[in-house]
C-alpha cells in the first residue's frame, strides 16, 4: 500500500493541552481563558483546529476544568470538542496519554497547546504533510535566547551537516553543550496516531522534573527507525506561548499590529497602527479613516468613506457609507446590533445602545443616548437627550434635554413620534404615547396623552409674573 496516498490527506485529529495551572499569570482565571484580541487563548486554538478540518478536537483539561469546559461551550456553540480530564497533571506526555483512548488509529494527530494561541492553519497543514502518515513532524524555531525550552538534538549525518533530529532534551535535563543549542521545540507536532500510542505506552518520569514528557517520544522514534522531521518556522508570533500578564500584553500588541497591517493593506487609513484595537472582525469598504485609540469589538462593518474620530468604542454595529462618528462615541449593538444610516453624524460623546437603528442623514449629538429606537431619515437629536423604545419619523427635531419615559417600573412602553415633529427642550414623553405628524411640543412639557397631527402642545403651568414682589429679608444681626 502506498502510505503517502493513504495518509497524505487522511483524517486529522487535534489534541489541545489545556490542563496546566498557569501559575505565573497570578490569576484566579484559568490561563487558557485569558483573552487575546477579544477571545480566549484556547478559543483561538480551537478555531484554528477547525480551520484545518480536524475530525475530532480533543481538549485536555485539568486546572479549572469545569470553568474551561463551560467557557468553551458557551463561547463556541456548535463546536462540540471532546473534553478529556487530566487529574492530577503529571506532564505533557501524561496529558496526551489521557487523550489517547479517544483518538482513532487511522488519523494523524496534531498536538497543540491551549496557551499558544496564534499558531496558523497553513503551518499546521504543512506539518501534517511532513508527517505524511509515517513520520514524526516537529515544529521548531531558532531563538536568540532558547532558555526554558526543549532543545532539538541532532546527530550530524555524512552529507548533512545539520544532521538528523535524534531527540528533544528539556532545559532542566540538558547538558551545558545541549543548552547552547538554539533550535527549540515549539510544543506543536504532527504524528500518526498508531505510532503515538505505542510511544505513549513507553513513557516514564525518570527526569529532572519527575514528569511524563511528551518530548521523550522523539527518542523512541529514533530507536524505532521512524523518521523525525523538524519543520522550522521563523514566525515567532505563531509559536509564542503565554505564561505571564506581560507576555499576554506583548502578544496582544503583536496581534493588533498584524491586524492593523492587514487593514492598511486593504486601504484603511489608520492614524496610528500602534493605537488601534480590534477584538473581533472589522469589514471596511474603501476610504475608511480611523483616528487614534479606537476599539472595535464583535462584528463591525464600516461603509465607504466612513470616518471614526479618536477614542471611539464600537461593537457589533454597521456604519453605512459616508457617516462620521465623532470622538469619544460609544456604540454597542450587543446581540441585536446597531445601524447608522448613510451620511449620519454621531457624537462627540454619543451613546448608541442595542437596537438603535438610524436612517440616513441622522444627527446624534453630544450626550445623547439611543436604545432600541428607529430614527427616520434626517431626524436630529443634537444635545443631552434620551430616546428609548421609540419610533421616530423623518426630519424630527428632538430638543435638548428631552427624554422618553419608557419604563414604568415594570414594563417598557413605546413612544411614536411622527414625521416632521418638533419636540422642544426638556420635554418628558411619558410612554406609551404618540405624537402625530407635524405636531410641536413646547419646551418643558410633560406629555402623557397622544397629540393630534399639526398641533402645538404645551403642558406646563402658564407663566405668571407678580408686580411689586418683595423678596423676603434677612433678620438684622445684633
Ligand atoms: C513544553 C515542552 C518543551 C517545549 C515547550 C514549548 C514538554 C515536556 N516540553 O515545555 O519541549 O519547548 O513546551 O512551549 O512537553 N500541560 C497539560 N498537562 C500537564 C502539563 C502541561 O495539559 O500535565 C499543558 C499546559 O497547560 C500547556 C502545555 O501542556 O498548555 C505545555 O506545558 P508546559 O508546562 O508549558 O510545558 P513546558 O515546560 O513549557
Ligand atoms: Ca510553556
Amino acid at each position: 500500500m502506498n502510505q503517502n496516498s493513504r495518509y497524505g490527506d487522511g483524517p486529522v485529529d487535534v489534541v489541545i493541552m489545556a490542563a496546566g495551572k498557569g501559575t505565573r499569570m497570578k490569576s484566579s482565571l484559568p490561563k487558557v481563558l485569558h483573552r487575546l484580541g477579544g477571545r480566549s487563548l484556547v478559543g483561538h486554538v480551537i478555531d484554528t483546529a477547525a480551520r484545518i478540518g480536524a475530525r475530532h478536537i480533543v481538549v485536555v483539561t485539568g486546572h479549572g476544568a469545569s470553568d474551561v469546559e463551560s467557557a468553551i461551550e458557551t463561547a463556541m456553540p456548535g463546536f462540540a470538542p471532546v473534553f478529556v480530564r487530566q487529574v492530577p497533571q503529571l506532564g505533557t506526555g501524561h496529558a496526551i496519554q489521557q487523550a489517547a483512548p479517544v483518538l482513532p488509529d487511522d488519523g494523524t494527530v496534531v498536538i497543540l497547546s491551549g496557551d499558544v494561541p496564534l499558531i496558523g492553519d497553513t503551518t499546521l497543514r504543512a506539518l501534517v504533510a511532513e508527517s505524511a502518515g509515517r513520520r514524526l513532524a516537529l515544529l521548531t524555531i531558532r531563538l536568540a535566547d532558547p532558555t526554558g525550552y526543549g532543545r532539538i538534538v541532532r546527530v550530524p549525518g555524512p552529507d548533512d551537516d545539520e544532521g538528523e533530529v535524534q531527540s528533544i532534551v528539556e532545559e532542566k535535563d540538558a547538558t551545558e553543550a545541549q543548552r547552547a543549542i538554539d533550535e527549540i521545540y515549539s510544543g506543536v507536532m504532527a504524528v500518526p496516531a498508531r505510532m503515538l500510542k505505542t510511544w505513549l505506552a513507553r513513557l516514564d518520569n525518570r527526569n529532572a522534573q519527575g514528569e511524563y514528557y511528551l518530548t521523550d517520544i522523539v527518542g523512541f522514534a529514533t530507536i524505532d527507525g521512524v523518521p523525525v522531521v523538524a519543520h522550522r518556522t521563523d514566525d515567532l508570533l505563531q509559536v509564542s506561548g503565554v505564561n505571564s500578564a506581560s507576555q499576554l500584553a506583548a502578544l496582544e500588541r503583536a496581534l493588533q499590529l498584524r491586524q492593523a497591517e492587514a487593514l492598511m493593506a486593504q486601504g484603511v487609513r489608520l492614524a496610528d497602527p500602534a493605537r488601534f484595537d480590534l477584538r473581533g472582525t472589522l469589514a471596511c469598504e474603501s476610504d475608511v479613516e480611523i483616528d487614534v485609540n479606537c476599539v472595535f469589538e464583535g462584528a463591525v462593518s464600516l461603509g465607504a468613506g466612513v470616518r471614526v474620530g479618536a477614542h471611539c468604542v464600537i461593537a457589533n454595529a454597521r456604519i453605512e457609507t459616508g457617516s462620521v462618528i465623532h470622538p469619544f462615541t460609544h456604540i454597542d449593538g450587543d446581540k441585536v446590533g446597531v445601524t447608522v444610516g448613510a451620511g449620519s453624524l454621531v457624537g462627540p460623546f454619543a451613546r448608541l445602545r442595542p437596537g438603535a437603528r438610524l436612517g440616513p442623514e441622522v444627527h446624534i449629538g453630544n450626550f445623547v443616548e439611543v436604545k432600541n429606537s428607529t430614527l427616520g431619515a434626517g431626524a436630529k437629536a443634537n444635545h443631552l437627550a434620551y430616546l428609548g423604545d421609540a419610533t421616530v419619523g423623518e426630519r424630527v427635531n428632538y430638543g435638548a434635554g428631552s427624554i422618553t419615559a419608557n419604563y414604568d417600573g415594570a414594563n417598557k412602553h413605546r413612544t411614536v413620534i411622527g414625521d416632521d415633529v418638533h419636540v422642544g427642550s426638556n420635554c418628558v414623553l411619558v410612554a406609551p404615547v404618540t405624537l402625530g405628524p407635524w405636531s410641536t411640543i413646547g419646551g418643558g412639557s410633560t406629555v402623557t396623552k397622544s397629540t393630534p397631527p399639526g398641533t402645538l402642545t404645551i403642558s406646563r403651568a402658564r407663566q405668571v409674573s407678580f408686580k411689586n414682589w418683595e423678596r423676603p429679608k434677612k433678620a438684622p444681626k445684633d
